[in-house]
């Protein structure tokens, strides 16, 4: 069962005819190309061999050689997923396995095509890996940290080239623009750290975290004497990141006073100490953001519109997430694997449900938000998938996993009193609403009363 290069591969290990024979068709109408074997040691060659993207493992082929055939798989093809089919109860082949890296056990008989959907799933989301892997454009420091910058979109590969560009003309000013939590800090860490020449430190200070004044002496530095408290001479962070790269964040909460003296030190390269008489000489870049509209704070005559332009040199516009849906897997298991070596957790992933609500969810807090959503559903649940009910309220909308609609396969038909049929619709439903009475009559259309009344007449029976 042969098929063109470069398809997915997977390995059906069987000794049931039936079952190589219906999956294998199955898999084969779905454009994979499919291996079979009968045995563990011609499945062993052919993992070695082939390296197949799925493993799909019959146990009752031979329950003990099943656990050396993860092994082969574990030392020999790290990447195949491995799914499990199995007779009968739980069982403790199955669980070793499921230990050892398998992803999922069904219970025989199984349909092949309520098998596909998965298949299509763990490939999407091994594809989403790799780009992970791949999507690297700039490294800052090491991946360890937190200066590592990720992202596959072509609006992020843009701002990417641009802070590449900027790295060779260090005293260039650049303006970052984009809403709270889009990785504006970051993105300034990226070009003061590619910036071959630079000799001084990364400084950063936060224009609308203090009053006029005490923001100015912050910057400038102040002579001995210069008023009350000042008992010596204080160096401003502008002379501290001298050679280096300041970072002036929220510049849109600079008082309008400011505004005219920043301008001066950005043009002339020169200042005063507050107090002082004699100039003092600088070689810096400046780097500016904001989530303020700075062309509509100088059209209201709330920032100058001499700085507006002379900042605006090089402009960057971080999108929003939301505008940049393909990121949002690729950074979400990028945090994933964060927090498992940062919590010592295994994580495997996110749910393909999971994923799908995260890239539907308008992230107002941005990636900020992404990484707090991830850690927080690492550090809380224990499952070792991240599942739709492990994600906050707002963003899985009160959905389980296992309420979702799945792949309906033709139940056979057991014929029930209504009356049966209403109690289980009911209870399923209180389920569904996770206790919430209110919700679930509201969603079955009844009172609470009605509700209440029902369930009483339940447990009297
Ligand atoms: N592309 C990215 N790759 C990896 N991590 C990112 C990325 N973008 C943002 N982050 C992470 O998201 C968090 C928020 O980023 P950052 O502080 O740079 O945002 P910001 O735009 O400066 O936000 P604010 O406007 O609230 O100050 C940080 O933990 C940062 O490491
Ligand atoms: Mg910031």
């Amino acid at each position: 069962m042969k098929a063109a290069a470069n398809k997915s591969k997977i390995l059906i290990v069987g000794d049931d005819k039936q079952i190589r024979w219906s999956f294998g068709a199955a898999l084969l109408d779905a454009g994979y190309e499919v291996e079979v074997a009968r045995q563990i040691g011609e499945a062993s060659e052919i993992i070695s061999r082939v390296k197949p993207h799925i493993l799909l493992l019959d146990l009752d082929l031979a329950k003990d050689s099943a656990i050396d055939l993860m092994h082969t798989l574990r030392d020999d093809s790290a990447d195949t997923r491995a799914l499990l089919l199995h007779t009968g109860g739980p069982s403790s082949v199955a669980t070793e396995c499921v230990k050892m890296g398998a992803v999922r056990a069904f219970q025989k008989p199984l349909a092949p095509k309520k098998i596909l959907p998965v298949i299509h799933d763990l490939l999407a989301d091994s594809e989403i890996r790799k780009m992970a892997k791949k999507a690297e454009p700039i490294v800052i420091g090491n991946r360890e940290t937190d200066r590592f910058i990720l992202g596959a979109d072509s609006k992020m590969r843009d701002i990417f080239n641009i802070v590449e560009r900027v790295a060779a003309s260090p005293r260039s000013t650049i303006l970052i623009d984009g809403e709270s939590g889009v990785g504006k800090e970051l993105i300034a860490k990226a070009i003061h750290h590619s910036t071959k020449t630079k000799k001084g430190p990364f400084i950063e200070i936060n224009c609308g975290s203090l009053p006029g004044n005490l923001l100015e002496s912050e910057l400038f530095g102040h002579e001995k004497g210069s008023f009350t408290d000042a008992k010596s001479r204080k160096k401003g962070l502008i002379e501290i990141a001298d050679g280096g790269t300041l970072f002036l964040d929220e510049i849109g909460e600079m008082p309008i006073g400011l505004q005219a003296v920043l301008l001066r030190v950005i043009e002339t390269k020169r200042f005063k100490r507050v107090g002082g008489t004699e100039d003092v000489e600088v070689d810096l870049r400046f780097v500016a953001a904001t989530n303020q509209n700075l062309k509509e704070a100088v059209a209201e005559k709330r920032f100058r519109k001499d700085l507006y332009y002379r900042l605006n040199v090089v402009p960057i516009h971080v999108p929003p997430l939301r505008e940049r849906i393909q990121d949002i897997p690729i950074l979400a298991t990028y945090f994933i694997d964060m927090f498992n070596r940062e919590l010592s957790r295994q994580i495997r992933g996110l749910s393909p449900t999971a994923r799908a609500r995260l890239q539907e969810y308008d992230w107002p807090g941005n990636v900020r938000e992404l990484r707090n959503v991830i850690e927080r559903a690492i550090l809380l649940e224990s499952d070792d998938l991240i599942l739709l009910e492990h994600l906050p309220l707002e963003i899985s909308a009160g959905l389980r996993e296992d309420h979702l609609p799945v792949e309906k396969e033709e139940e056979e038909f057991t014929p029930i009193p209504l009356s049966e049929a209403e109690r289980r619709q009911i209870l399923k439903t209180i389920e569904w609403a996770r206790g919430n009475k209110t919700k679930a009559a509201r969603t079955l259309g009844i009172s609470r009363q009605t509700l209440r009344e029902k369930l009483r007449q339940y447990e009297a029976k």
